[in-house]
């Protein structure tokens, strides 16, 4: 049997700073959603102040915090630890998303940290990489994204990588299945124990190109953003998964 084949698909849905108490409705079509896709994993990323909420009443869709940090408690003001994140019932946490290392200058040494702090405290991490768009046209993109792993990835397994071109992040631009095949199986052949990682697409996923996306070999899922605020669009894209065993 291919390695693939024993990889679960998943779909997860980035909310970054969107939604209030009311957007909550939509786990609640979400949930029907995964009640009748119980081969794949669903994903949803809300913001902090809605975690505990989201959790309550998620059924079998599961909760990711956005970030943690390094540490797991501590006099930083602001900040979210992963102990906390599970403690309101998340699974999953995004870490190194293309907009933290910009915002607010998260380097892949500190991702790496925050990193091990999530697999210690029992959650997955969602490992984000990505070149830009000067990267890209420079002809750079793998070795963008190669040192990126090697700087950003823990030494224990357990986590997610989300391959996520910068450029093609809210720009409605996606990436051509043919580079997304290409840089999946470099991101593939460069991680310990590769052919067992669940690695994500991610940038502009909408329901029109889910289906193209997704049945790419080394896809085995995605991490959708802007069309992950509209329950039709995101359980479009969840309808779009090829189902790769029975649940
Ligand atoms: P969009 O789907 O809005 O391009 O966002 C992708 C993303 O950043 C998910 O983390």
């Amino acid at each position: 049997m291919e390695g693939r084949m024993t990889r679960r698909m998943l779909i997860a849905g980035n909310w970054k700073m969107n939604g209030l108490r009311q957007s909550l409705v939509f786990m609640e079509e979400i949930r029907d959603v995964a009640n009748s896709r119980a081969d794949l994993d669903i994903l949803v990323a809300p913001p902090a102040t809605l975690i505990e909420r989201a959790a309550r009443i998620a059924g079998p869709v599961k909760i990711a915090g956005q970030d943690c940090h390094t540490e797991q408690s501590g006099a930083h003001t602001g900040d979210i630890s992963a102990d906390m994140l599970k403690d309101a019932g998340a699974s999953h946490v995004i870490l190194g998303h293309s907009e933290r290392r910009a915002d607010h200058n998260e380097h892949s040494a500190m991702v790496r940290a925050k990193a091990l702090s999530a697999l210690s405290a029992g959650l997955i991490p969602v490992i984000c990489v990505g070149e830009s768009e000067a990267e890209r046209r420079a002809g750079t993109a793998e070795l963008v994204v190669g040192q990126q792993l090697a700087d950003s990835l823990p030494d224990r397994s357990g986590y997610v990588i989300a391959y996520e071109p910068v450029w093609a992040i809210g720009t409605g631009l996606t990436a051509s299945l043919d580079d997304i095949a290409a840089m999946h199986g470099f991101i593939r052949s460069k991680v310990p124990g590769g052919s067992d990682v669940q690695l994500l697409y991610g940038g502009s996923v909408k329901p029109e190109n889910a289906s193209g996306i997704l049945s790419i070999g080394d896809v085995d899922g995605a991490l959708v953003g802007g069309a992950s605020l509209e329950a039709a669009s995101f359980a479009a894209i969840i309808e779009a998964a090829p189902i790769r065993f029975a649940s």
